[in-house]
């Protein structure tokens, strides 16, 4: 019955704050006024809540604070990030998850959300705290038609749409560190975590893994994270929906990805540039196979950073992280 749900959802999502009738309704789906009500009924059991008024009909009132497809809602068939999306209460990590789902044949577009994560796991082996019902935990099946050396920018997108999201529907004065860290005063409010299996010169997938710290209140964070992270709910002093979060989110990010498969990464690199304003920088990137200081010159066409080291001499840091240095 959960399609007729979704449907229902949709149609009274459609009204905002106006009410739709039983027999509206029930046309509309073309099922019996007796079938609506007994999936309301079921709806409130779920943690729904509806007004209704006999000559009115009904008014969604508010849905629970989960991230199940029935709360994010039907996405864009179109899209390449369109689902299907698996929903868990608690679960390692969205990232291990969707890498088994990607390897037993998951379409492009498919994801993982959970409500909680037990081993989170950050970029470079670090762990991400993940607590119940508070932010956003998401891995999402790529496959790109492109050699392994050409998804970089696949993760510079996505800081891209989740700094954009931030800044333009929340008005928060976000910046992006390089690779895809999303900071708001050097705190730390999203990360994003990149898998994939390939062969040598074909992708099979990708693992796009995203986390974004929604509701998250600063009694959740343990001492050492306290002074590195910040959530949206802290900066904007009230909880915010993390459904409608996530649909903008992902409305953001499937026309990116569409955009860079069809004309590659050139104008992408100008917004991410424009978020991220690096040049200048003094840092330090740890590459594979050592340390470089110097400052940053800018981004590369393939999504490398430059930097410039002491010796003058600028080189191009593929993997590793940027620890900033005041300059
Ligand atoms: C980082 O900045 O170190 C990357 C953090 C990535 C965290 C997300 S939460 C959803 C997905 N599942 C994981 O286990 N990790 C990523």
């Amino acid at each position: 019955m959960s399609d007729v749900d979704m449907m229902i959802l949709t149609e009274m999502r459609k009204k905002r704050d106006d009410f739709i009738s039983g027999e509206a309704l029930a046309g509309r789906l073309g099922v019996s006024r007796s079938a609506v009500w007994k999936r309301i009924t079921a709806l409130r059991e779920k943690g729904y809540e509806f007004d209704s008024e006999p000559s009115k009909g009904y008014r969604l009132a508010s849905s629970p604070d989960r991230l199940s497809p029935l709360e994010v809602g039907p996405l864009k068939k179109s899209a390449p990030v369109s689902g299907p999306i698996h929903h868990r209460e608690k679960i390692e990590s969205t990232n291990s998850e969707a890498m088994s789902l990607a390897q037993k044949g998951e379409p492009e577009g498919a994801m993982v959300i959970a409500e909680s994560q037990s081993a989170g796991r950050g970029r470079l082996g670090r762990k991400w705290e993940s607590p119940h019902g508070k932010n956003l935990y998401l891995s999402i099946i790529l496959r790109p038609p492109l050699p392994p050396s050409e998804t970089p920018p696949i993760t510079l997108l996505t800081a891209v749409a989740v700094a954009e999201t931030l800044r333009d529907d929340y008005g928060l004065p976000v910046r992006i560190k390089w690779p895809n860290d999303v900071l708001i005063e050097n705190l730390k409010i999203s990360g994003i975590l990149t898998e994939m299996a390939a062969e040598i010169d074909r992708v099979r997938y990708v693992v796009l893994g995203v986390g974004v710290n929604l509701n998250l209140d600063r009694e959740d964070m343990p001492d050492e994270i306290k002074k590195i992270a910040t959530s949206v709910k802290i900066e904007k002093g009230e909880k915010i929906d993390r459904a409608i979060f996530l649909r903008s989110l992902l409305d953001r990010l499937g026309p990116l990805y569409s955009t860079f498969l069809e004309d590659g990464f050139a104008k992408i690199a100008e917004r991410w540039r424009e978020l991220a304003k690096i040049e200048g920088r003094r840092g330090e990137g740890t590459a594979q196979g050592g340390v470089i200081g110097g400052t940053a010159r800018g981004l590369a066409p393939d999504g490398a950073l430059i930097l410039q080291g002491d010796d003058g001499e600028e080189r191009l840091v593929y993997a590793g992280d940027m620890v900033e240095k005041e300059g």
